[in-house]
């Protein structure tokens, strides 16, 4: 009985620490930059050649999906990549900017924007965070000692277009 009582408790130590440890995570794919790779040759810059408001033509999201996964560079992605392409595809077919977070550094998060002429802000808590631009669809926040992940919002804003992503909710915007 007192095993059983002390494997239990041991158990329970472990998941609260793994719960801990595990948090919030990046998204597993750089959605932005694998769009440019292979699929823009087809498509566009920033996917600059697909209508507006393409993905009224189909019934459900999961045709979408199907059309998305079908193509050609597509082949191979996992599930948990596909949603993100999967999300930056309805970014593009409403003209609004699409947010992707896609590294965790010690002090600082990194991740994607587009399109690359939108301006990106940061807050913790209403504190604004310092964001730079490494590079054109790229965003790096700065987290000051104690931010917690679960506050940090991103903005991105493209003409009267904004696009809002909160960590705690996702790691990329556009999920519906
Ligand atoms: C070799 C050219 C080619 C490449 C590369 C390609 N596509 Fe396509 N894509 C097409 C064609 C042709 C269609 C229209 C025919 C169809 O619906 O199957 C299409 C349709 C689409 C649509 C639906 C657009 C609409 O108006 O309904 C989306 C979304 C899309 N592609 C996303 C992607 C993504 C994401 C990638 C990269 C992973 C990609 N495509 C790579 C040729 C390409």
């Amino acid at each position: 009985m007192r095993r059983g009582c002390s494997a239990l408790v041991i158990f329970g130590v472990l998941l609260g620490v793994a719960v801990a440890l595990g948090g919030l995570r990046p998204a597993p794919l750089k959605a932005v930059e694998t769009y440019e790779r292979k699929c823009s040759s087809c498509h566009g810059k920033e996917g600059a050649m697909l209508e507006r408001d393409f993905e009224k033509k189909y019934a459900s999201v999961s045709e979408l999906r199907e059309v998305v996964e079908s193509m050609p560079g597509a082949i191979g992605m996992r599930s948990e990549e596909l949603d993100v392409m999967v999300a930056y595809m309805r970014a593009i077919s409403r003209g609004e900017p699409f947010l992707v977070w896609t590294e965790r550094r010690t002090d600082a998060l990194e991740g994607e924007v587009s399109p690359n002429a939108a301006t990106v802000v940061a807050t913790a808590k209403r504190q604004s965070l310092k964001v730079t631009r490494p590079a054109a669809n790229r965003w790096r926040v700065e987290l000051p000692k104690g931010t917690k992940l679960e506050d940090v919002e991103i903005t991105a804003r493209r003409g009267a277009e904004r696009t809002t992503l909160r960590l705690r909710e996702s790691p990329h915007s556009h999920t519906r």
